[in-house]
């Protein structure tokens, strides 16, 4: 499997599609794909924080595209936990919830790609991208290992980022 961090990064990405594409179904087992989106979403963002974008933002990348990045992380994070909170799976209040994650994941989704994957592609050599890969995938899999994205713990993250999106 490749340690190149563009690519590790896409793969999380078209598996959040997937997963989102799961939730929409009445038929799945919605709580389960729940519960994997989490596990993701913040073992994803948190091992770009700590392992990427600060590397992207020294070498590649404007301060304020990071910056911009983890806003966006912290609406995705409070989004989430709404998102959580829905007891009712088969609501329109989890419908609602739903939608208004997927609005920020996307958004987020996009333009991560357009700005901080593009400046790593044209900007870093082959081995800097295996590199980062590498530690990304250390800290996202460690994170998942804590059973990161139980809800007390994205309440948790969101206590902790409120200031960034006031
Ligand atoms: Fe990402
Ligand atoms: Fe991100």
């Amino acid at each position: 499997m490749s340690d190149d961090v563009v690519e590790l990064i896409l793969n999380d990405h078209r598996r959040f599609e997937e997963l989102m594409r799961g939730l929409r179904d009445k038929t799945s087992d919605r709580a389960k794909l729940r519960d994997d989106l989490s596990q993701l979403l913040v073992a994803h963002g948190e091992a770009e924080e700590r392992e990427v974008y600060p590397q992207l933002a020294k070498k590649a990348s404007e301060d304020d595209e990071v910056e911009h990045g983890e806003e966006e992380h912290a609406e995705i994070n409070k989004a989430l936990l709404e998102f959580l909170e829905v007891e009712d799976l088969d609501s329109d209040d989890y419908d609602e919830k739903l939608e208004e994650l997927a609005e920020v994941l996307n958004h987020h989704v996009n333009e991560e790609e357009q700005t901080l994957l593009n400046d790593a592609r044209e900007e870093l050599p082959q081995s800097e991208r295996d590199k980062l890969g590498a530690a990304f995938l250390v800290a996202r899999d460690t994170l998942l290992k804590t059973n990161c994205g139980r809800v007390e713990n994205v309440r948790l993250v969101v206590e902790k980022t409120k200031d960034r999106i006031d």
